[in-house]
């Protein structure tokens, strides 16, 4: 559920017209709702009253300091994938005491500043990286809490691309290879054993390939008991998926209420680290119509936006819903392909939707609210959009639209 909805023939966020945005902020600009991002955290915090249960909302999906704000105001953890992350949240006035931090190549200086900070857990994801994390924790003369982020090798039925549990992938340490490398974990001098961590892809729309991943995953706690290991918290990682189309994906509460059960009694703390089921819907992306170009094959709308704004449908074949603002019955409905200004055959937001649309027609590409800023770039030297965010009647900008200038500012030419 979120807060952009038609009233009176035309799209609103919460409460205010979208093309009243577009008119004071111009486009293409991302807009998010406040309410929305609330909404999609509390359908998490909301699901359990006796586990604990700790949110910690993986930044890497939307990292602008107003998402994050508003998340740490309602108490929030954060899942951080490098020191820019930990500064971001910092900033946003998040607890560094909830921040868990994943990554396969944290360096460091990064381990140094997150121990300095004080965060809640490092998730390491290979044997070396135990030793880096030893030898920085030592030089500090701190202990550095850890889990492993272990791999259950379960296919989570997603794109390739953001399937992470499978044995081939690069992320974490092969389940079966854990006992031993919690083991010695146990010897290393500067480090504290607290948890198990696993992350096994994105957008999944079923609760079965988390479930199994837990079956495993609580077999190697009960293991590790036995050598005498005792794990304090379980963090089963983000993924679950959004409804782009007609995807049907469970809810937060259902989802967190089936592996609390899977739980049972043993007493064990929970983390997550949802970041597109809180922040996809929670944003879409503004676009104007500049031109239509009817070809004898093809039908092409040629929008403001491209795929240096939203990589997401040129990288993953993504889909996502692309709706008029202000629905209109001028102009016959064509099938249309709607491309962006980029110089490259793979610049689309979407193919063969069928829509009545003029020239100067503003649409809005739905779900766009994570992995789509964070994933933009200045190709073909665009200014990246300006952030907005909606709170009731009011929308602020939580980012201005980038200028020439700012992306000029840190080159220069050789000297004469
Ligand atoms: N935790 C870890 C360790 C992760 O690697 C990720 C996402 C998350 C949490 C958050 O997962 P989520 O709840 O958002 O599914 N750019 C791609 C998605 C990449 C996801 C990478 N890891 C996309 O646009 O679909």
């Amino acid at each position: 559920m979120d807060h952009f909805n038609y009233r009176d023939g035309e799209l609103y966020a919460e409460d205010v017209p979208v093309a009243s945005i577009a008119e004071r902020f111009g486009t293409p600009a991302y807009v998010y709702s406040r309410a929305t991002l609330e909404r999609h955290y509390k359908a998490y915090t909301g699901a359990l009253s006796e586990r604990r249960l700790l949110v910690c909302y993986a930044v890497k999906a939307n990292s602008n300091l107003a998402v994050l704000n508003v998340l740490a105001r309602l108490g929030a953890g954060f899942d951080i994938v490098s020191a820019g992350e930990l500064e971001r949240v910092l900033r946003a006035g998040g607890d560094a005491g909830k921040v868990v931090f994943s990554g396969v190549g944290k360096q460091e200086w990064e381990m140094r500043r997150a121990l300095e900070a004080g965060v809640r857990c490092f998730n390491v994801e290979s044997d070396t990286e135990l030793d880096r994390l030893n030898a920085v924790a030592g030089e500090l003369g701190v202990k550095a809490p850890v889990s492993l982020r272990v791999n259950p090798d379960v296919d989570a039925g997603t794109h390739p691309y953001i399937s992470t549990g499978l044995k081939e992938n690069k992320f974490g340490i092969d389940i079966l290879e854990a006992p031993a490398i919690y083991a010695r974990a146990a010897t290393l001098p500067n480090l504290d054993i607290q948890g198990v961590d696993c992350h096994i892809g994105s957008q999944l729309t079923s609760v079965a390939p988390f479930l199994d991943a837990l079956d495993r995953v609580l077999e190697l706690i009960d293991t590790l008991a036995g050598q005498g290991i005792h794990i304090r918290h379980l963090d089963m990682g983000g993924g679950l998926g959004v409804t782009y189309n007609d995807e049907t994906p469970p809810q937060p509460a259902e989802y967190v209420r089936a592996l609390d059960e899977r739980i049972g009694d043993r007493k064990l703390e929970l983390i997550l680290e949802p970041g597109r089921s809180i922040a996809a819907n929670a944003g879409l992306l503004l676009t104007r119509v500049e031109l239509l170009k009817c070809t004898e094959h093809r039908n092409f709308a040629i929008i403001d936006a491209g795929m240096n704004d939203l990589i997401r449908p040129a990288l993953y074949s993504a889909w996502q819903a692309i709706v008029p603002v202000q629905p209109h019955q001028d102009a016959e409905e064509k099938v249309w392909d709607l491309v962006g200004p980029v110089c490259e055959t793979g610049d689309f937001l979407g193919k063969d939707r069928a829509l009545r649309l003029k020239a100067g027609d503003l649409l809005a590409v739905r779900s766009a609210g994570a992995y789509g800023f964070v994933m933009s770039s200045n190709y073909n030297t665009r200014n990246r959009p300006p952030e907005l965010m909606v709170d009731g009647d009011q929308v602020h900008v939580v980012r201005r639209r980038e200028t020439i200038e700012d992306q000029l500012a840190p080159e220069s030419c050789l000297p004469e």
